[in-house]
């Protein structure tokens, strides 16, 4: 007999992922718990990942009705932030999975952000040589990026996901229910990954993020239910192209050379991801409009959007544009040692493997400082 939980399932979209090495569901919706029992039952042992802040959360509800209805599963908790997504995390994990027995037919659950989604998925790519994993995603950034797409991994004290492996999930629930008790800084924060998909990808799913940037806001659940199905759909369409990222994947880092190179030297302290992102988009947009590469008009509407959903649209003094910069070249340099970079010719198209000049960053990160 199954425990249900109040709420009315509704599954209010569902795409699939068909790559070379596998096939899994995406469900967008409401109460997706009977739906997420369907894919779970299956398993004779599964190990449900989280962290402390959604174990607080939800172990009254979905986790502790997962362990009533599911009873080979086993909940693993994580210390919350970033700094987690370490080897020492996944040792516990491992050691976790064995003592709870699971074996080569179990599962691992991620249930969280991105955070738990790329450890939980590299322990499930490692364990065993490679066992199944299910992703819940509980931020906005998990539901439209990280859960899909099968980039799992952790952090080295040198820099960030410098150890992982493209595994995909077996399917993918994202309930918008989650989203409720998401702080609105994390929430804005995912929005930059989705604004980027217009961006780089869709100039008309651009327009309705401008055109509905209020309901998005108050989270309307119609308007964020399709927000997040387009996503998902937009980055599906890259990863099927190119699964191990060797070629035009690489477009869904637009902005993130200078992002990773903002956060890397804030020490992951000052800034969340999608807010680093942002700065590494405006920097790398500014600097087109300046090469008279891309229209100012962009310019204009991007840092409107900034504004709108609070994200960061200048420097703080305090930031070293040099260590920035270093950080850029060094991460530049880990690659083929030809600089790389996506820019965008205008909304909805980018262009991939074009080089650009380091110095020229440099001045637009002290630009960005000066108009602050
Ligand atoms: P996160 O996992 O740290 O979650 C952000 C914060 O929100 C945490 O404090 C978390 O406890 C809290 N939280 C999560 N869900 C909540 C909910 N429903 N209610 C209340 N609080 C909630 O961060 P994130 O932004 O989800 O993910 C960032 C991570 O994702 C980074 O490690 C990044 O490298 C990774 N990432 C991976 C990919 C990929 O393709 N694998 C893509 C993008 C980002
Ligand atoms: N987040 C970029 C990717 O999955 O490729």
């Amino acid at each position: 007999m199954r425990d249900h939980i109040e709420s009315n399932e509704s599954i209010r979209y569902q795409l699939a992922i068909e790559t070379e090495t596998s096939s899994y569901p995406i469900m967008i919706g409401e109460g997706l718990f009977d739906a997420c029992l369907d894919t779970l039952e299956k398993y004779p042992s599964i190990l449900l990942l989280t962290n402390d802040t959604l174990l607080d959360l939800y172990h009254e509800g979905v986790i502790g009705l997962l362990q009533k209805s599911l009873p080979f599963l086993s909940c693993m908790s994580i210390p919350d932030g970033e700094r987690y997504k370490n080897i020492d995390t996944l040792r516990e994990i491992y050691e976790r999975l064995l003592s709870r027995g699971v074996a080569r037919d179990g599962c691992v659950v991620a249930f969280g952000g991105g955070v738990v989604g790329d450890v939980a998925g590299f322990a499930a790519a490692t364990f065993m040589r490679g066992i199944d994993y299910v992703q819940i995603p509980t931020t906005l950034l998990a539901m439209v990026d990280s859960s899909i797409g099968g980039k799992t991994g952790i952090n080295l004290p040198k820099g960030k996901n410098m150890i992982g492996s493209f595994h995909h999930p077996r399917a993918v629930f994202c309930d918008l229910d989650f989203l409720d008790t998401l702080p609105k800084r994390e929430y804005h924060a995912g929005m930059m990954e989705v604004i980027k998909y217009g961006l780089i990808l869709d100039d008309a799913f651009y327009g309705f993020i401008s055109a509905n940037r209020e309901q998005i806001a108050s989270r309307d659940r119609e308007a964020v239910a399709y927000l997040i199905y387009r996503s998902c759909q937009l980055k599906a369409q890259i990863v099927v192209q190119d699964e191990k990222e060797k070629g035009i994947r690489a477009i869904l880092n637009f902005g993130h050379t200078i992002g990773h190179a903002i956060e890397s030297h804030t020490n992951y302290a000052t800034y969340l991801h999608g807010e680093a992102v942002a700065l590494g988009a405006l920097a790398l947009i500014r600097h087109l409009v300046d090469k008279n590469m891309l229209d100012c008009h962009v310019l204009e509407g991007f840092i409107g959007m900034l504004q709108f959903f609070e994200l960061p649209t200048f420097l703080p003094p305090a930031v070293d544009v040099d260590a920035v910069m270093s950080h850029i070249a060094y991460d530049k340099k880990r690659g083929s040692g030809i600089p790389k970079w996506v820019t965008l010719n205008r909304i909805g198209f980018v262009t991939w493997g074009q080089s650009v000049e380091l110095e020229e960053i440099r001045e637009v990160l002290r630009g960005l400082q000066k108009n602050g």
